[in-house]
């Protein structure tokens, strides 16, 4: 989604803000702009539509210096993605960038247009530039200009403003969208991600909701949503800035799917013992909150959401008690019911998805008995605004299409559901046999990595396909609907996920041999249905590729080809049969020759509704 990235300093910025756009690239964007003011007090602006690429070409034909600086990737929302729409957005002497949504801008616009303002883009974001130029020819002071302005949106956002008249000072904003200011020595940023700054600092302030601040080369000051001048806490990052690395792999995917051995493995560490889980890895209050809680809501987006419907299924049957779960954008426009003692779980491997946000925020108006999130970003804002937080040490992921976030989030869903079940009737034996088949999942899965050459063949088969439908039952349905969504973002396929006995109330009238179908089907107590309801689907023509447990000798045939994977204890299957369904979707993007890392139209990290 849009990035942005400031810095006053007192050397050249634009290299700074270029590498930090870059660095920001795998979140999806669609073009690219800079605007720095230069020595003679003129805004030199550069855009390109497309990759960052294009706009380091233009830099290297015509080149810009400056001390303060503003840049932008977007992802476009108002107007396509052109020249003309890309940020930064100027109006005289000021220029703009900006992420998230000004829902009345429409309105602002008209209010504009009759000062004399002309318009020569569709975004929303033109009204912000307009606006704080017209606040300022008022007199107003930049960081005055853009309270003022702030004051008149509705919406979300994330602002980083300069003035040619103010060649040392840049103002920026949050509010609804994520913000961090970077401190240097003479010379400080701000960045939609710590990540774009991580070459030149690892000191971060990461801003409240509402916060405004001023930076010069020597000084910030922090304003929050009243005005009050604020201090914030700095963070000095200690970890090892990982920075985005293929290494031998083709693809950041690729890379993430292999890596999911050890990041599940770092996952659980210090998170289980030899027979238990030890829940201070929710935090300090855990247990005592974990004793109260009668019921679990969750509420997540994409991967997430389907990660959060396995752990549905877990709830229930493992540790008894009720557990609903909805995607965040349908919960938080909804009025909904909230049973004494539920905990709100939000999933997110950003922390930073706005919808996800939002129902946390609506969900602290009601009456829930407190908030988890299990998040992969630390210091995102839903780690600082919920009660309680899991971290998933899954490391950056970059792929747009999630794979160890999922896996890594999974293990963190089990660990509660454990945690949870043990105050409703878990057994110790019980929780000893699931905690044992825990520590297996990092062995488990490096075994079905080991099947990627087997899939890498089977992909093939796939590459004439226009559709696809994913099949599994019980716990393995969200495994499925998780395999959809992934052959879909990648490879453009339309995948869709049934459970395998709603096939016969509608998807059997899709199937023929062009339908290739996809069964997830280890060897539970559901394998004898979901074999009766594959018959159906050979019956009708289809084509069959089932990923099944060794043990069970699903037969193969010509119209049938059969993954074997080896056989695991039901509790961790579905972290296992996700392996093989993100190589397929990996292997069938690479014969359709799509751009893995960063599908079109789609965004890492959407922090806009
Ligand atoms: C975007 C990404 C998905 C991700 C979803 C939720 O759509 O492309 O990969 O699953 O957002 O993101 P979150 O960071 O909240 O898990």
């Amino acid at each position: 989604m849009c990035g942005i990235v400031g810095a006053v300093a007192s050397r050249n910025v634009t290299g700074i803000l270029v590498e930090g756009l870059m660095r920001l690239e795998y979140r999806g964007y669609d073009s690219a702009g800079v605007a720095v003011i230069d020595k003679d007090g003129a805004l030199q602006i550069r855009k390109a539509v497309g990759k960052v690429k294009g706009l380091t070409d233009k830099l290297d034909s015509n080149p810009t210096q400056g001390f303060t600086g503003i840049a932008h990737t977007r992802w476009a929302t108002h107007g396509k993605p052109t020249e003309l729409n890309a940020h930064p957005h100027c109006s005289g002497d000021i220029a703009v960038v900006h992420n998230g949504i000004i829902e009345n801008h429409g309105e602002l616009r008209e209010k504009l247009k009759a000062k004399g303002y002309e318009f020569v883009s569709e975004t929303d974001t033109e009204v912000i530039a307009h606006l704080i130029h017209n606040l300022t020819s008022e007199g107003l002071s930049l960081i005055d200009a853009l309270q003022a302005a702030v004051a008149q949106f509705d919406g979300a956002y994330a602002l980083a403003v300069i003035d040619i008249n103010r060649p040392n000072e840049l103002v920026a904003c949050r509010s609804g969208s994520p913000l961090v200011l970077g401190l240097g020595i003479e010379e400080n940023f701000v960045a939609s991600d710590q990540m774009a700054l991580r070459q030149v600092t690892d000191r971060f302030v990461f801003l409240n909701e509402g916060d405004f601040v001023h930076l010069n080369d020597d000084k910030v000051a922090i304003y929050n949503i009243e005005g009050d001048l604020v201090d914030r806490d700095i963070h000095q990052l200690t970890d090892k800035a990982e920075v985005a690395d293929k290494g031998q792999y083709r693809h950041y995917m690729l890379k993430e799917i292999f890596e999911q051995p050890t990041v599940l493995a770092r996952t659980l560490q210090g998170r289980i013992s030899k027979t238990k889980v030890l829940e201070a890895a929710f935090g300090a209050d855990a247990s005592g909150i974990f004793d109260k809680v009668e019921g679990v809501q969750i509420v997540a987006c994409g991967t997430s959401y389907h990660a959060g419907l396995v752990a549905k299924y877990w709830m229930e049957s493992i540790a008894s008690i009720p557990c609903q779960v909805e995607v965040a954008s349908e919960y938080r426009y909804r009025k909904v019911f909230v049973p004494k003692n539920t905990l709100f779980v939000t999933i997110s491997q950003s922390g930073e998805t706005a919808d996800t946000l939002a129902a946390l925020k609506e969900a602290k108006k009601s009456d829930y008995l407190a908030s988890l999130v299990i998040c992969n970003a630390p210091n995102s804002s839903l780690v600082r605004e919920s009660d309680l937080v899991f971290m998933t040490q899954a490391g950056p992921e970059i792929g747009v299409a999630s794979t160890k976030a999922f896996t890594t989030q999974l293990i963190a869903l089990q660990l509660l559901t454990i945690a949870l079940g043990r105050r409703h009737g878990l057994s110790a034996d019980q929780e000893a046999k699931m905690v044992a088949a825990l520590a297996t999942v990092p062995d488990e899965v490096a075994k079905a990595l080991t099947l990627d050459t087997e899939i890498k063949i089977t992909s093939e088969k796939f590459a004439d396909k226009k559709h696809a439908l994913f099949l599994g039952r019980g716990v393995e349905y969200p495994v499925a609907m998780e395999g959809a969504l992934k052959l879909k973002e990648i490879s453009y396929i339309h995948a869709e996920s049934y459970p395998a006995g709603e096939l016969k109330h509608g998807p059997l009238a899709l199937v023929d041999a062009d339908m290739p179908i996809v069964a997830v089907a280890p060897n539970n107590e559901l394998m004898e249905k979901l074999k009766s309801n594959l018959e159906e689907v050979q019956a009708r023509g289809g084509k069959l590729f089932v990923f099944s447990d060794q043990a069970s000798a699903f037969p193969s045939s010509d119209d049938v080809t059969v993954i074997n994977v080896h056989s695991v204890p039901d509790t961790i299957a579905p972290m296992v049969y996700t392996i093989p369904l993100q190589l397929l979707s990996y292997h069938v993007a690479i014969v359709k020759g799509t751009d893995v890392d960063q599908p079109r139209n789609l965004a890492k990290s959407v922090t806009v509704e």
